[in-house]
């Protein structure tokens, strides 16, 4: 696992940024898996503006969602197909072809087992995800698998805790329903993508970013797992860093891997 800490939020943004630029620049078939939430958004404006300056095109970059609430329409301002469209793909517009973004939207009465072993088969036919992005829950999740998700689970309907409900009631009106279910890639299918991008920032996290680093790999802690995925990197603000244990080495190593990488490239596994 490589630790990256940056000084502020956008410093994070763009180096994450740069990274999918290098990626898709590499590799102009990629497959990405896409977050949601407050933390990327900094990110998928940073993306358009890479867009814009011609730095980066995504005509033929196929894109999976993580997760979707369950029994909420994709034109639902709730909706996370909302947030991808409002955040990164309408202002892409001209660039994506949306039949390459899949999302997993379930409706009340749709069967979600069905749909989540359709997704499933659509990342294997995508040919597997290149680069996952993650943001990081409070209580360790990862997508909506939420603590004491298995290890080897695939896309699935979960149940979500009183935490993350909580946690993201601060995007829902007072009257406005929020659902306690989503549908979330699995365990299994975020180790699946060959390379990993957890971004997290803001003090909040900074238990969480601690325990995913150096914590006991345990379904308590699902994010734990990550530090058996060989291709890992978790970039930090400093505020999300404020916990973790011996820094410095992570600080030190980031320094050297950095000087390797300009040298050798970044990816070397994508063909
Ligand atoms: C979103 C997702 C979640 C969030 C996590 C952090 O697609 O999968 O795991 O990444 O809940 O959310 P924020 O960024 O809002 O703190």
């Amino acid at each position: 696992m490589e630790v990256i800490i940056c000084d502020t939020q956008e410093a994070v943004a763009d180096r994450v940024a740069n990274y999918i630029k290098y990626l898709i620049n590499k590799k102009e078939n990629a497959t990405l898996g896409l977050a949601t939430g407050s933390t990327p958004i900094k990110l998928y404006k940073k993306l358009i503006e890479l867009y814009n300056n011609n730095e980066v095109t995504f005509k033929k970059t196929t894109t999976f969602n993580l997760d979707e609430y369950y029994n909420i329409d994709g034109d639902n301002i709730q909706s996370y197909r909302y947030f991808m469209n409002k955040y990164l793909f309408n202002k892409i517009d001209i660039d994506i072809d949306k039949s390459k973004a899949h999302f997993l939207i379930c409706l009340e009465g749709e069967n979600p087992n069905l749909i989540g072993d359709l997704y499933e088969k659509k990342i294997i036919n995508a040919g597997g995800i290149d680069l996952q992005i993650l943001g990081l829950g409070s209580n360790g999740h990862i997508g909506f698998n939420e603590p004491s998700s298995s290890f080897m689970s695939k896309t699935r309907i979960k149940t979500l805790t009183q935490k993350t409900i909580d946690d993201n009631s601060r995007l829902f009106n007072k009257n406005e329903y929020q659902p306690n279910m989503a549908m979330t890639m699995g365990i299994s299918t975020i180790l699946n993508a060959k390379y990993i991008i957890l971004i997290a920032t803001g003090e909040n996290k900074s238990d969480a970013v601690n325990r995913l680093i150096s914590g006991a790999i345990s379904s308590k802690n699902p994010a734990s797992i990550l530090q058996n995925h060989k291709n890992v990197i978790v970039i930090l603000d400093e505020d999300a860093s404020s916990k973790v244990n011996n820094i410095d080495y992570y600080l030190n190593a980031a320094k050297e891997n950095k000087k390797l990488q300009e040298q050798f490239g970044y990816f070397h596994e994508l063909k």
